[in-house]
């Protein structure tokens, strides 16, 4: 199918590869969705209903019907129960979420595709240093949040107060979210060569605001609900999303 083909391109480049993923059956009792200590949960997609038919399977049950609730609505009541705390608590019932015609009488289940992400790091490397590293530990991608290479306070960067504190540089987020999004470091340096001059008589630095995130290798079971839910969900949409946006580091495999 052509538009399956295109969608699986998307998928391809812009691809989720680093997701935690949590499933709760109906019924179950209500489960704790934890990120390690010192990182937040950032949602990424929720999902109430039934997409596979060999998940939460219960007695004589239909399996093959696919449902689902309205998902801004179970994406939204996901993300105020979680994110920014370290966990949160979450219970798959149609009370918590909705019961929509055609998923009467099948079990359904909740499942949240989330990230852990670290607090807001900022580092500044000033202008005329060597190039220094962004860097996160092990096993964490950077997720830039914004950058500039001017000047924003009096202090950073030098040894008397600046006159100018006033200097902004509007493409240099965009240049840094190139360069490091996605990876574990990334080498930058503060210079009007790769920036531009955005200011005249004044010590410069680049400052860059990012969170350093954690998530696990994505498995079958996800990736054949990612295939299910391109062919259901406006895909384009979730990829507009911000926090969707995140960084593919490799390719699926199969
Ligand atoms: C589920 O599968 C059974 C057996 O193949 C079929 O009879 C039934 O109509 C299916 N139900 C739905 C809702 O597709
Ligand atoms: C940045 O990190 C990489 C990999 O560890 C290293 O090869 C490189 O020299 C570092 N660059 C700087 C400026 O420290």
């Amino acid at each position: 199918m052509r538009i399956h083909g295109i969608i699986t391109k998307i998928l391809f480049i812009t691809a989720l590869t680093e997701f935690y993923v949590e499933t709760i059956c109906d019924g179950e009792p209500p489960r704790t969705v934890k990120c390690p200590p010192q990182f937040v949960i950032s949602t990424v997609w929720a999902s109430y209903g039934r997409h596979l038919p060999d998940t939460c399977i219960e007695g004589d049950q239909q399996i093959n019907t696919t449902c689902h609730a309205n998902y801004e609505n179970t994406i939204s009541s996901v993300e105020e129960s979680c994110d920014d705390s370290n966990s949160c608590t979450l219970v798959s019932s149609k009370d918590e979420y909705e019961d929509p015609p055609e998923c009467k009488g099948v079990r359904k289940y909740l499942q949240v595709y989330y990230l852990c992400k670290s607090e807001l790091i900022t580092k500044a490397i000033c202008e005329f240093s060597p190039p220094e590293n962004v860097t996160c530990p092990e096993d964490q991608t950077i997720k830039v949040v914004d950058a500039n290479y001017g000047r924003k306070d009096k202090w950073t960067c030098g040894d008397k107060l600046a006159e100018n504190d006033r200097c902004l540089s509007s493409k240099s987020t965009d240049m840094v979210k190139e360069k490091c999004e996605g990876k574990n470091f990334c080498e930058l340096e503060a210079a009007n060569e790769v920036y531009g001059n955005p200011c005249g008589q004044t010590h410069k630095y680049l400052e860059v605001n990012f969170h350093c995130q954690a998530g696990k290798n994505i498995n079958k079971e996800l990736y054949s609900t990612l295939s299910l839910f391109t062919k259901m969900y406006n895909w384009k949409k979730l990829v507009e999303r911000e926090k969707a946006q995140t960084y593919i580091s490799r390719p699926f495999n199969r």
